[in-house]
């Protein structure tokens, strides 16, 4: 074994950790194990409550404790899968789970990543990298989306206009030009599946619409899409980046408010939000674009898969597995990846993408 990193993922849908162990050797990864641990139903109301402006600084800190152990634990159980002593493993990269996102809205300038790094340095015994997202914001970004740079080494091809979508809780597109003189860009679209699991929790008891087939069984309803696309985010220019802070719950029935609307025409019109905003910022910034590849959990949203396939024609839409990597793992993978640029000292975010004023080294590390 050559170079192992651990890269740790919680994203915005706060449907658990997902956890990957590879092999960064020759720079680019190899991934030698995975798994995704749910979170329980208990942390995760305990994490949509922190993300009220009136959460108490008293249940913050205890989450943050509290996924610290978690996050050590996703990793014991990793290494012992792969049969892998912690000795043998140069550094942990840890996302951490967002409970606030603020980049540019109102007077506060901050995002805040919870999941106590000191804890999983202390307990596992390896070196930890985390809080990637503020030394971008220090130095004049939106602190997101970090993952573009990784995005363009793994994904990357000469000659061929390709756009990375990453469909988590929010959706985020990085747009790389055939041509390599072009600068890199990329941005947060907007909601990716983070309204469509509310509403799945809400109507129908569960976590998420499972394949899309509840959004299937609706009609898209034209004027309710019309009502979301009039949210001013979307008319922003880049950079941008967002979080639940403005798209959640609240937002959705701001916007249902009065109507009489079938539950199912919410999702299929919820889905059709999703593709519609992604395909939408590719048609106006990167017009020539010729693939798309999907990672996140939305690559397993099979109405969400064909409405961007329907929308993106005649790009091709595909998910990342055809690139020798399933959808799942990209994101934690590229945490994994900018740990080990934070050791070797190399910068992390790309300032095309997130606005910074020049390229920074990301994260703090926690000694193992
Ligand atoms: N089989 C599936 N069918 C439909 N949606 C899915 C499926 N699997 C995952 N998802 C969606 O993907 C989300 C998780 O994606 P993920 O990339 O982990 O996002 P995040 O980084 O925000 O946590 C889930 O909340 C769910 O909406
Ligand atoms: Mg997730």
């Amino acid at each position: 074994m050559g170079e192992l990193y651990i890269g740790l993922m919680s994203g915005t849908s706060l449907d658990g950790v997902d956890a990957v162990l590879v092999d960064l050797t020759a720079g680019l990864p190899t991934l030698v194990a995975a798994s995704t641990d749910p979170y329980s139903a208990t942390v995760r109301e305990a994490l949509l409550e922190l993300n009220r402006p009136q959460a108490s600084l008293e249940r913050m800190l205890e989450l943050d404790v509290r996924l610290g152990e978690l996050y050590a634990q996703s990793v014991e159980r990793l290494l012992q899968s792969a049969g892998i002593a912690p000795s043998q493993v140069m550094a942990i990269g840890s996302h951490g789970q967002t409970i606030r996102h603020l980049p540019s809205d109102g007077t506060i300038h901050t995002t805040l990543q919870i999941g106590d790094p000191n804890i999983l340095a202390q307990r596992t015994g390896i070196t930890t990298v985390a809080d990637f997202r503020r030394r971008d914001m220090a130095a004049g970004g939106q602190g997101a989306p970090l993952v573009p740079a990784f995005h363009h080494a793994f994904f990357h091809r000469q000659g061929e206009n390709r756009v990375v979508v990453n469909i988590g809780g929010i959706s985020n597109i990085t747009i790389l030009p055939g041509d390599s003189t072009r600068p890199v860009t990329g941005f947060d679209t907007g909601p990716g599946n983070l309204l469509l699991d509310g509403w799945a929790e809400r109507h129908l008891r569960e976590p998420m619409d499972e394949d899309g087939a509840w959004a299937a069984s609706g009609e898209v309803r034209p004027a309710l899409l019309e009502r979301m696309l009039g949210d001013p985010f979307f008319q922003q220019p880049p950079p941008k980046s967002t979080g639940r802070d403005r798209f959640n719950l609240t937002w959705l029935d701001n916007i249902c408010d009065g109507q009489d609307l079938e539950p199912a025409d919410v999702a299929a019109t919820l889905c059709a939000l999703t593709a519609t905003c992604i395909t939408r910022a590719i048609r106006q910034h990167a017009p020539a674009t010729e693939r798309i590849i999907v990672c996140g959990g939305g690559a397993h949203n099979r109405t969400l898969m064909t409405r961007l396939a329907e929308l993106a024609h005649p790009a091709i839409v595909e998910p990342s597995t055809a690139h020798r990597m399933a959808p799942d793992w990209v994101e934690a993978v590229a945490f994994a990846w900018l740990a080990q640029r934070t050791l070797q000292g190399k910068p992390g975010n790309l300032p095309s993408v997130t606005g910074a004023g020049h390229e920074v080294v990301l994260g703090a590390i926690y000694p193992g």
